[in-house]
């Protein structure tokens, strides 16, 4: 979902929920404190301060090692090598603003599916005047589309890695965008909602899958199979792990804790090595409200009310979309997490605690009851990202929280990787995901990482902890951002998706961008914060129309896991975004006309190695639109010490050039490119363009739009409301894509 957008405000007086917001007031140790700590020390140590600060300026501060050793020289800048067998074999596409998906010569682009199409037989195709029903919804494709994954399907039907003919393609649905095309004129002004709108928008939130055939040149989607299926933010769910039937989420619904509804704002996913589909609650606070005056009736007095304010729900907030004003019918009246009855089994004030997880859904079997895994903790997540899966070894999975000043984490599961597992669903799911260890990354300024442990009575998480008090494991995962606070987490600049790289392991984050940061020279004042190593940027954005200061363009974090130790890693900056223009300090990885890009957001490693990256950007949309690009990195500690604008030393990695970095397509006007999967032989590459012409208020009676895509894709003359879509490309010759 894009920052910038302000979907509501010609036709209603509130905003879309900002995931720009910023939420992390802790006062966490930051770069400057542990740069005065190491120098104090080194000070102690040493006897003078010279030596110390001569040493930072050369670069022994951000050396991988974390030696203490002064006299280590700066690694010295070198290229990246491409992998030997794979180059990059496409022209790289020009950036441009046309309302289409523009991508290289020799390469096909086709629409898989689209906001209301019909999955099955018996509804009616969309007919662009937001006539459809709303029950219809739990048939037709939602909307938003974002993450999304590619399962091979045997014959027989069951999961099958290999298989690239036949599928199910499972999509996030992230969220109901502007223009509100699946209405008939738009979103109707208002303090309260009308009860058809929000009961369409419930159900064209979450997720679809559906089966999905190629048939010589052609890949669609196959209407009225047995497995296309809904989940919906009306979806009965069950809560596993360690926090199932905690007094935090007891509901009318459920009261011993064991269920909800609804998964919401789908953003980033996962999958797993055993064939099930990870979906990802991000921005949910987009439908959930809290009443005035219910900080005071909280049982849990200040302790709960600081976890209710620490997740962004402080009392007397109304949600944009309000869907808990458009009726008293619990379908409605839910979404209103405040206290109405006399205890948390009589009303929903733990609605909150209810969303913010990883869901696992099993495609294969569409009768299968999602479940909300709470041991992988509870933010706004992003996405969940594996590491190839090791018989005999923990499935470990990444995560980020995408907010300003948030953290990223990581999975541990306490059952070893078995193969005999694949193909059994949510029983699978159990076994690794309900049991295991969190952790969370801090970043040392010496290149250094460390993952510190997220377990109730270990690193201060108890009932002694005076920010607060934990009562046991259950509450320090529905409260992870505020474990993540205590143990010192390094806040990042809004960590999006991740990829783990399929040969060496090496993990990839994106860090989108963070308008919060101020110049070392400054006095932060509130959240505000100054760069750090792992965030080294702050700069003003001078080119162009939208200009921005902090980290306007973000940069990608990547990390290598230390072999013997689960708590540590090393890292550095893969790859900074930057206008080509740009001053030499801000475009630190020497980005041409051919590769430079802003806000990175999507991110995806085929099996062969290329890098995918997307863009959610509102930097550089002055001179073109979001797209994707391919990439060939090499490892961490591949670049050297770099300086970035602003004087904040960084570890960056080697240099772009077109050989590692090439633009592969620009996506329609006002869009944002997100969500990517590949067909096992490469040949099939499917993208999700969210949120086309959002920016503009459309006029209904006259039909004009801020994009008219994608139905102008086959024909430019045509003109019909703009709709998130899945695109098929392939390529004209019928080879591998990229190369
Ligand atoms: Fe839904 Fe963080 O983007
Ligand atoms: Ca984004
Ligand atoms: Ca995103
Ligand atoms: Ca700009």
């Amino acid at each position: 979902m894009s920052k910038q957008h302000d979907l509501a405000a010609s036709q209603s007086d509130v905003n879309e929920y900002d995931e720009d917001a910023v939420l992390n007031p802790s006062a966490n140790p930051h770069f400057e404190d542990i740069l005065a700590a190491r120098l104090s020390r080194r000070v102690a140590l040493k006897g003078g301060i010279s030596t110390t600060a001569a040493a930072l300026l050369g670069g022994s501060l951000l050396s991988a090692c974390g030696s203490d050793d002064d006299s280590t020289p700066a690694p010295a800048p070198a290229p990246a090598p491409a992998p030997a067998a794979l180059k990059i074999g496409f022209t790289a596409v020009a950036k441009n603003k046309n309302d289409l998906v523009t991508v290289p010569e020799g390469y096909n682009v086709s629409i898989l599916h689209a906001l209301g199409d019909p999955m099955h037989f018996g509804d009616e195709s969309w007919k662009d005047d937001g006539s459809e029903a709303a029950d219809s919804y739990n048939r037709r494709i939602g909307d938003g589309h974002d993450g999304m994954y590619w399962f091979g399907m045997s014959d027989a039907g069951a999961f099958d890695a290999k298989r690239s003919d036949r599928g199910l393609l499972a999509v996030n649905h992230e969220y109901v965008v502007a223009p509100y095309g699946l209405h008939p004129a738009g979103r109707a002004a208002g303090a309260t909602r009308n009860a058809t709108e929000v009961e369409k928008e419930i159900y064209a939130h979450g997720v679809s899958v559906v089966e999905v055939k190629r048939d010589g040149a052609n890949t669609t989607m196959v209407r009225g199979s047995r497995y296309n299926r809904r989940v919906t933010s009306a979806t009965t769910m069950d809560i596993t792990g360690p926090a199932k039937g905690h007094l935090l989420l007891q509901t009318l619904f459920s009261p011993t804790g064991v269920q909800t509804r609804g998964t919401n704002n789908n953003c980033a996913n996962g999958y797993t090595p055993w064939g099930t589909y990870l979906t990802c609650e991000e921005n949910y606070l987009n439908v959930i409200s809290r009443a005035a005056g219910d900080d005071a009736l909280r049982a849990g007095g200040a302790k709960e009310v600081s976890s209710l304010n620490r997740y962004g729900l402080p009392q007397n907030r109304k949600s944009p979309y309000l869907w808990d004003t458009a009726g008293t019918a619990d379908l409605f009246a839910r979404w209103n997490s405040s206290v109405t009855g006399a205890s948390a089994v009589a009303d929903y004030r733990n609605t909150i605690n209810t969303f913010g997880w990883v869901v696992e859904i099993d495609p294969f079997a569409p009768d299968s009851t999602p479940a909300k895994r709470t041991a992988l903790g509870r933010f706004n997540h992003e996405g969940a990202w594996p590491a190839e899966a090791v018989a005999g070894k923990p499935i470990v999975i990444y995560m980020g929280d995408d907010s300003r000043n948030e953290y990223i984490y990581k999975f541990v599961s306490k059952a070893n990787w078995d193969a005999a597992d694949i193909g059994k669903g949510m029983a699978a799911g159990a076994k690794y995901l309900d049991e295991g260890t969190l952790y969370v990354a801090k970043f040392n300024a010496d290149g250094t990482g460390t993952w510190v442990e997220l377990s109730f009575g270990k690193n201060g998480l108890d009932g002694t902890n005076a920010t607060y008090a934990f009562a046991d494991q259950g509450d320090v995962l529905i409260n992870a951002r505020l474990a993540g606070d205590v143990v010192g987490a390094t806040k990042m600049d809004r960590p999006e998706w991740g990829a783990v790289h399929p040969t060496n392991g090496e993990v990839y984050m994106t860090l989108t961008n963070n308008s919060n940061r101020v110049a070392n020279t400054a006095t932060p004042t509130g959240s505000q914060l100054k760069p750090d190593a792992a965030n080294p940027r702050y700069y003003e954005d001078l080119k162009g129309a939208s200009s921005q200061k902090g980290n306007p363009n973000g940069h990608i974090i990547r990390w290598k896991e230390d072999a013997a130790d689960v708590t540590k890693m090393t890292w550095d900056v893969y790859l900074f975004g930057a206008q080509a223009d740009a001053a030499a300090d801000i475009n630190l990885s020497s980005l041409t006309d051919v590769n430079d890009f802003s806000s990175p957001d999507g991110l995806y490693f085929d099996k062969r190695g290329m890098l995918w990256i997307q863009t959610d950007d509102g930097a550089y949309t002055d001179v073109t639109n979001c797209m994707m690009l391919a990439a060939l990195p090499g490892k961490v500690g591949d670049g050297g010490v770099a300086t970035a604008a602003g004087g904040t030393q960084t570890r960056a990695g080697a240099k772009a050039s077109a050989d590692t970095l090439r633009r592969f397509l620009v996506g329609p006007k006002e869009c944002e490119i997100t969500g990517i999967a590949m067909t096992p032989d490469h040949k099939t590459l499917f993208f999700n363009v969210q949120h086309p012409g959002e920016e503009t208020t459309p006029d209904w009676a006259a039909k004009t739009f801020g994009s008219y895509w994608p139905a102008n894709q086959a024909d430019p003359t045509v003109k019909k409301r703009p709709r998130s879509a899945t695109v098929v490309i392939t390529r004209k010759d019928g080879g591998e894509i990229g190369i």
